[in-house]
């Protein structure tokens, strides 16, 4: 059995057995393999930051895993069927959509999820950067193939946003929001952002990678001084413990079925949740397009994503992704506005 394979079956009879010590003895038997390898493979764990106490005579008990969206943590906590099914894990990458989309041009399935614990090239929205210190936040993208038409892909987005804006509410004290969009805001400030890179041909869509970076648990002093006042973390507000594992697993689960659902019946129930958790519709809003700037109340979003801005001279505006930003008067001036 391969060494990781073996320790991925070690912590799952350790987990299995709660608080109850798991006998050397038994995993060895179980794996096939002599106790003094068993022994050697707990004292590996430990050393990756597994706190697993040795009980006299009885056996090993899985205190704590660490902090790290390892694998196997992942895996051991994930409830879809193909979404994350298959994991590159880093500890720093430059940006891991970067590294997914050099995986999909190799060749991978739909569901393949990158993460890093640090990124130190992130890339966020209009080339701008994306700040993302190690294990403050979940830096992470996934690789979706959909059956959906190149000029359909920002809907990948927005499925995006309410999958993740519905895991974080679920932890107490959260209550952000989704800005249109892909932004999800919190008190104002920025949680969440999400860019989304396609590979595509005329009508077909290789392949898409949404890359969503969460900021759970970052401080001040990990934001250079002009993010620092426009960024918030999870940890800010949670009134609750939460660790990152579970609340990846959570929108991952969120995103394969709303995914699955805008497959199966389209974007139109995709589109009411993301109304729901809206806080750009109603907005007074500038919308700034490479050809015009004009004024107005963002009042729907349609069919394709695209938001309806109702222009202070009463025309409709369709506006597509990238090219609005909220009214100052209306909301922060900010880098990310
Ligand atoms: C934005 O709001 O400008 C989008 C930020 C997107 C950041 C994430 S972090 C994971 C993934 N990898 C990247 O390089 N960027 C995205």
């Amino acid at each position: 059995m391969e060494v990781n394979t073996m320790r991925n079956s070690i912590l799952e009879l350790l987990r299995a057995s709660g608080l109850e010590p798991v006998s050397g003895e038994k995993i060895s038997e179980q794996l096939g393999v002599s106790r003094t390898a068993i022994w050697k493979h707990i004292q590996a764990l430990k050393d990756e930051g597994y706190q697993i106490e040795s009980v006299q005579k009885r056996g090993y008990i899985l205190r704590e895993a660490p902090n790290r969206l390892f694998p196997q943590e992942i895996s051991s906590h994930l409830q879809t069927k193909w979404l994350g099914r298959s994991i590159c894990y880093e500890d720093c990458v430059g940006s891991t959509n970067n590294v997914a989309k050099s995986i999909a041009n190799a060749g991978c399935d739909n569901g393949l999820l990158v993460v890093a614990e640090e990124q130190g090239a992130g890339k966020g929205r209009l080339s701008r950067g994306w700040v993302s210190p190690h294990a403050k936040g979940i830096w992470f993208s996934v690789v979706l193939k959909p059956p959906f038409l190149p000029q359909e892909a920002s809907k990948c987005t927005l499925l995006a946003a309410v999958a993740v804006v519905k895991a974080v509410n679920k932890i107490q004290g959260v209550n952000a929001a989704i800005k249109w969009p892909n932004d999800i805001l919190l008190n104002g400030r920025k949680l969440v952002g999400i860019l989304t890179e396609m590979n595509a041909e005329f009508g077909h869509i290789n392949y898409v990678v949404i890359g969503t970076g969460i900021n759970t648990h970052g401080e001040p002093e990990d934001y250079p001084e002009d993010v620092r006042d426009i960024a918030i973390s999870v940890a800010d507000v949670a009134t609750e413990p939460f660790t990152r594992v579970e609340l990846l697993a959570d929108i991952l689960k969120n995103m394969e079925e709303l995914y699955e659902l805008a497959c199966e019946q389209g974007f139109t129930p995709v589109l009411e949740e993301w109304r729901k958790y809206s806080c750009t519709l109603g907005q007074e809003v500038k919308v700034i397009a490479p050809d015009m700037t004009c004024y107005g109340t963002a009042i729907d979003i349609d069919e394709e994503g695209l938001l309806i801005v109702k222009k202070t001279d009463g025309e409709l505006e369709k506006v597509v992704a990238g090219g609005v930003s909220i009214r100052p008067a209306a909301a922060q001036n900010n880098a990310y506005a």
